[in-house]
Order: structure tokens, then sequence, then C-alpha cells
């Protein structure tokens, strides 16, 4: 891994706010921005599109590579995402068949290993935000500032009922769903959603994107001013 870029991590639990505050965050300091989440959700689109069972980890590794990203900052989602050649936006990826079966997919080791490796390689080139579970423990283990964003599920349910209603997918029982994702995501064996010992937790329940995005700011003046 290269110190050659500022790399910036978010991690956190569910709709925490990594995307939002993310892009933000991006914009504000001309850096690029990519939320490794949208990779899992794309393999997951492929798996249901295609019919391959969540189990079935030896189908779903050979099915990574047919995931592209492309770094375009002006594009909705502050990034593309591609499987098979075909534009994935945020609609098809947040659609209940994807949400209901990505964790289970996220979990299997060889799967993780493939995104991992696509994800530093994206890393390398750039100066980036990127938001995940395991960035700041595993993707970007040397990421100058790592954030660990995190919410009451209160505040979470709400937010994601917003953005869902914005993006025209039905949300139903999200309570229950957020909370079951964060226990796969904390509880599977590989990479399981922690903060890194050196990130800053911010407890975004009381707080507005923006003034979230101007707390990571101030961190990210602070750690280059200590460089
Ligand atoms: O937007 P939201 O917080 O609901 O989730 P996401 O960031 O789109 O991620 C969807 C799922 O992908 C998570 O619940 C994890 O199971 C998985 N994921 C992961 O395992 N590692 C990452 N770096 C990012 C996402």
């Amino acid at each position: 891994m290269s110190d050659a870029h500022l790399h910036i991590a978010i991690d956190g639990p569910a709709a925490g706010g990594k995307s939002t505050v993310g892009r933000r965050l991006a914009r504000r300091l001309a850096l690029r921005y990519f939320d490794t989440g949208a990779m899992y959700r794309a393999l997951a689109y492929v798996a249901r599109r295609d019919g391959i069972a969540p189990a079935d980890a030896a189908s779903l590794c050979e099915e990574v590579r047919r995931i592209r990203v492309d770094l375009e900052s002006d594009a909705p989602l502050g990034f593309r995402i591609f499987a098979n050649g075909a534009e994935l936006d945020e609609e098809t990826l947040h659609s209940e068949a994807v949400t209901s079966i990505v964790s289970e997919i996220a979990a299997h080791a060889g799967v993780r290993e493939k995104m991992v490796a696509a994800q530093r390689a994206i890393a390398d080139k750039h100066d980036i935000v990127m938001a995940g579970r395991d960035i700041g423990t595993v993707v970007l283990p040397n990421a100058q500032v790592k954030v660990f964003l995190t919410a009451s599920v209160a505040a979470r349910v709400e937010r994601r009922r917003v953005q869902l209603e914005h993006a025209g997918v039905r949300a139903r029982q999200l309570a229950r769903e957020i909370e079951e994702r964060d226990r796969l995501d904390r509880d599977r064996a590989v990479a399981p959603l922690v903060p890194a010992s050196d990130a800053y937790i911010i407890d975004s329940s009381a707080m507005s994107a923006d003034q979230v995005v101007d707390a990571i700011a101030d961190i990210v003046e602070r750690t280059a001013q200590r460089r």
C-alpha cells in the first residue's frame, strides 16, 4: 500500500450515513469517493439475476470479476458501477431482493479476498474517501484518517426511509432489516464490522450530515498538520 495518496476510511453499521457524508466530504476536499458496499450489492444483484445461491461461494467468487467501477464523481452515486457492462442504479442496488441476501454473500472469505484486492487496486491510484465495513481494518489499514460512523437504530431507520423513498424503493420492516444485517456483519468470522483501533468514532444520531462532514474535515486537517 503506498503512502503517496490520501486515504480516508469511513466504516460503520448499516444506514449510518456513510454514503451521504462520504460523497460530500470527497466533494469538499476534491477527492474521489467510493462506497464498497455497492460492490457487494452488485454481486448480490448478479446472484439474484443468474440464480446463484447466496451460499454458493465458488460461483460467487467467479462473478466478482464481472463487476466494474468508474470513479466518476458527477454520477448520482458519486461513482458508477457495472455488472457485465450494465450500469446499476441506486434503486437496483437497494432493492429488497438485493438487501436481503447481501450480508450472507459478503460473509464468504473467498468473495471478500477478491473484493479487497479490487478495492485496494482502486485506492492505489487515487486520493479517496472509501466507505464500507472493513476499510480501516482490512482494505486500507494505513489510511491516514479512519472514521467509524455510527448512530442509533432509530436515526438510521429514518435516514434509510428517506433515502429509499427518494430512490423509489418500497421499504418494509426497516428496523428489523437493519438490525439483522448489523448482526450478520458484526458476527461474521472474516473482517467483522468493528472499529479500527485508531478510528475516530462519531455518533451522528443528533448531527446533520454537514455537521459530520465538518467534523471529519477537521480531523483531516489536524492529521495533515501533524504529518
Ligand atoms: O448502505 P448500507 O449501510 O445499508 O450498506 P452497504 O454499505 O451498501 O453494504 C451492504 C452490505 O455489504 C453490508 O451489510 C455488508 O454485509 C456488506 N459490506 C461488507 O461486508 N464490507 C464492506 N466493505 C461493505 C459492505
